[in-house]
């Protein structure tokens, strides 16, 4: 039966020497705890980073997994991803008295992730670590492709590195210790997959029931996800290649969706709800460029709608406020806008000199004022 599967075939993340394997199923914590066995047999030592929360809902899996290893626990949270919680991290991997040889298990959600990746790829100028992601977020991006780091007042993640895990192990498990809305957030990076290019993944997502944290087909669709981050992060892994937008097609709905988080404050919109509507702008701005045939807004606002998730404004954000915002995004080059726009679905590139009065237009039709 799908729900005790333990492992859904795994998958490479193919990286020369810094290749990986991602392995998606439910009840990993025995697979897990073998590779802590393993490691401490070959006289590495390993320590654990958990976010506070997890830890106090899933503390069978982490005692499962982990035993005894030294373990620090981080609050949930945006504001987590600090120069002073990095600061904490380093202490703890310090007064472990850490060698070049260990592994860090980073167990979490994106930020952990973020930060625990951060903290390993500085430590020692760079250890090991594993991630363990415990959102549907985590699990279908941040945990894939190595982006760690942190924010700062300027802005957010403007001080990381790029830096592999050596493995992601995605439980299923842990998901059931989310929220319905956390749930729903991850499921707009699932659709964002979809539409930037997986046609066949969208047309199943429009098919499917609405998914949970319980539903059978859910861990064949991490995979699905992960397999096309995976490609994806092969490809441009730095985030270089302009020329086919590479790994900045990722972003998709994520201009929009940047500026929505910035003028309604962080943690009013999560940031999956603020792509969600991002999404649907990007689906209508490609339109409105006639880059992309009309018609498709439809079943994508019916889809987010199912998954819980918003498709326009909750209250009304200012115009000008958000056009600032898109302005100073960090993903904005030489001050030119560039958006993630669809030729079809499952099929997309960057975009410049977007003409603002079309970028507005399609800010008021969510309701910006
Ligand atoms: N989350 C976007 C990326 O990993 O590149």
């Amino acid at each position: 039966m799908v729900m005790q599967e333990k492992v859904v075939r795994p998958l490479c993340v193919g990286l020369d020497e810094r290749s990986y394997e991602i392995l998606v199923g439910r009840n990993l914590s025995s697979v897990i705890r073998r590779v802590v066995e393993s490691l401490r047999e070959s006289n590495r030592q390993v320590a654990i980073l958990a976010d506070e929360q997890l830890a106090i809902l899933q503390p069978t899996f982490l005692a499962e997994a982990f035993g005894d290893c030294p373990k620090l626990e981080l609050p949930s949270g945006e504001t987590t991803k600090s120069l002073e919680k990095l600061g904490a991290v380093l202490d703890f991997l310090a007064d472990t008295k850490l060698d070049r040889s260990a592994c860090v298990f980073v167990v979490g959600g994106g930020v952990t992730g973020d930060l625990g990746g951060f903290a390993a790829a500085s430590f020692l100028r760079g250890i090991d670590f594993i991630q363990i992601p415990s959102t549907l977020l985590a699990m279908v991006d941040s945990s894939v492709g190595g982006k760690t780091g942190i924010n700062l007042s300027a802005g957010k993640n403007l001080v990381g590195a790029f830096h592999q895990p050596r493995a992601v192990f995605a439980d299923l498990d842990l998901l059931t210790s989310l929220s319905t809305r956390e749930f729903s957030a991850g499921m707009a990076e699932v659709i964002k997959y979809g539409l930037l290019g997986d046609r066949d993944l969208y047309q199943r997502l429009l098919r499917a029931e609405t998914l949970t944290a319980t539903s059978p087909d859910l861990g064949d669709v991490i995979r699905r996800c992960c397999e096309n981050k995976a490609r994806v992060v092969e490809g441009d892994e730095r985030e270089t290649d302009s020329r086919t937008g590479g790994r900045a097609l990722l972003n998709l709905g994520h201009t929009f969706g940047h500026a929505i988080e910035a003028v309604a404050g962080y943690g009013d919109y999560l940031h999956g709800e603020a792509v969600a509507i991002g999404m649907v702008c990007a689906l209508r701005l490609s339109e409105k460029l006639e880059f992309l045939d009309l018609g498709h807004s439809p079943d994508l606002e019916a889809l987010l709608s199912r998954q819980g998730l918003p498709t326009v404004l909750r209250v009304p954000l200012a115009l000008k406020s958000l056009l600032n915002a898109m302005h100073s995004d960090k993903k904005v080059k030489g001050g030119r806008l560039r958006f993630v726009v669809m030729d079809a679905i499952g099929v997309s590139r960057l975009a410049e000199d977007v003409p603002l009065s079309l970028v507005e237009d399609i800010w008021r039709t969510v309701g910006a004022s």
